[in-house]
């Protein structure tokens, strides 16, 4: 199993440029109209990223619970929540042996199912720990989206280059029942069959644009950019990158 503890960086730097912000108030607003003060459990949370974007969009007298396998991003979790005016509470906790007791108003996770065998497992805890009426979101990515999203312009460049890659590892991951790259896809259908209502989807806009022609930070954005997309490093003076995530957004009420 992955360490999660050591990809705190990796984390901080791909959260940076995951969502824009007015695109999630979007969300909790006009989608999941959460217009009352609500209780959130976020499964999987790392450092809390989803409860810095979520907390200053809802109610006043809300409350934030995280929980993670990773000790160390709890610790961060922790320390980033310390001084802040918001209701938060994290405990480490392993999703396989976490048994859901308290009920939450909503029950969401980012980037979590995509690393876990045992998908409608955890969904199932997810829903459990739903109270009736309230809401189970999922962000998850598809890969083979994400990866026809992504494009660079240098010379030799083939927009088909990591297809193949992909595939292979798409096969051996499905025939060893390990992580699902795919799982954003399946997420609605899996609501639909543990009982969720009003199920729907939608897809982060977000779209990163690096451009030797406009970003003054082009050089360090660049380098992350490949660094975190695994990009072969003869690209690394293209003239820009462009990179469209289309994170699936997956949700339903109980
Ligand atoms: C890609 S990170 C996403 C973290 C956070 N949701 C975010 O978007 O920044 C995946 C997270 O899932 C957690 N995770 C993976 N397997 C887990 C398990 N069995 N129980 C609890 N957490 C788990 C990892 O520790 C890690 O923090």
């Amino acid at each position: 199993m992955q360490d999660w503890n050591k990809e705190i960086d990796y984390l901080q730097s791909t959260r940076q440029r995951m969502w824009n912000d007015d695109y999630f108030e979007f969300l909790v607003r006009q989608v999941w109209k959460i217009d009352k003060p609500v209780s959130v459990l976020d499964i999987g949370c790392g450092y809390g990223d989803l409860g810095l974007r979520l907390l200053p969009h809802i109610p006043e007298g809300s409350s934030y619970t995280g929980i993670d396998i990773a000790d160390e991003l709890i610790q961060k979790a922790k320390d980033i929540f310390k001084t802040s005016k918001y209701r938060t509470e994290f405990e480490v906790a392993d999703l396989m042996e976490y048994e859901p007791v308290e009920q939450y108003n909503v029950v969401i996770c980012q980037a979590v199912l995509r690393h876990i065998s045992r998908v409608k497992v955890v969904l199932q805890k997810m829903v459990a720990s739903a109270k009736k009426d309230g809401l189970v979101i999922c962000i998850e990515p598809s890969r083979r989206m994400e990866n026809a999203g992504l494009f660079i312009d240098a010379p030799g460049y083939d927009v088909f280059e990591n297809d193949q890659f992909l595939k292979d590892r798409w096969k051996s991951e499905a025939t060893s029942g390990g992580r699902d790259f795919l799982i954003g896809m399946k997420i609605p259908q899996y609501m639909r069959e543990l009982g969720l209502k009003n199920v729907d989807v939608r897809v982060n806009d977000y779209v990163e644009h690096i451009s030797k022609l406009e970003n003054g930070d082009y050089k360090e954005r660049a380098g992350i950019f490949i660094q975190n997309y695994g990009i072969n490093e003869e690209y690394e003076d293209a003239d820009y990158y462009f990179s469209a995530r289309c994170h699936l957004i997956s949700y339903g009420k109980k």
